[in-house]
């Protein structure tokens, strides 16, 4: 590498479950926790490093995305197929045009 050239890891690829059989796209409660690998799912980094904020950022989206799913309605427009960013970040590349109708 040369100096100030950027560095991503893929870990769509680590997550694909090549490490693992977990099979992370079935859905399974209470499957094969402990065969997982510490690194599989690294959205909050990993090691010495790893964010302090974890266990705050997930119960703060837990209690968001609970208010959410109970109030409204969603929807994406018929046929959207989402275009994907992989680096630096994951993330929809367009804004994700959903639509967020409340629920009587
Ligand atoms: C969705 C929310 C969040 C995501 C996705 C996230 C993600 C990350 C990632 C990827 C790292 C780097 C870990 C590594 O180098 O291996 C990190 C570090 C860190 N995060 Fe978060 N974070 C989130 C929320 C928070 C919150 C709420 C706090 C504080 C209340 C926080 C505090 C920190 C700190 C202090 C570090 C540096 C840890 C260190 O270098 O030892 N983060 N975070």
């Amino acid at each position: 590498m040369r100096h100030g050239d950027a560095a991503a890891g893929d870990v769509r690829g680590e997550r694909g479950g090549t490490q693992s059989s977990a099979d992370p796209a079935r859905f399974a409660p209470g499957r094969a926790k402990h065969e997982r690998h510490p690194y599989l799912f690294v959205p909050f980094g990993g090691g010495a490093h790893m964010c302090i904020g974890y266990r705050f950022a997930e119960l703060q989206i837990k209690a968001i995305m609970y208010q959410l799913v109970r109030r409204y309605r969603w929807s994406i427009p018929s046929g959207y197929i989402m275009p994907e960013q992989q680096a630096p970040i994951a993330k929809p590349r367009d804004g994700l045009p959903m639509r967020l109708e409340p629920v009587d």
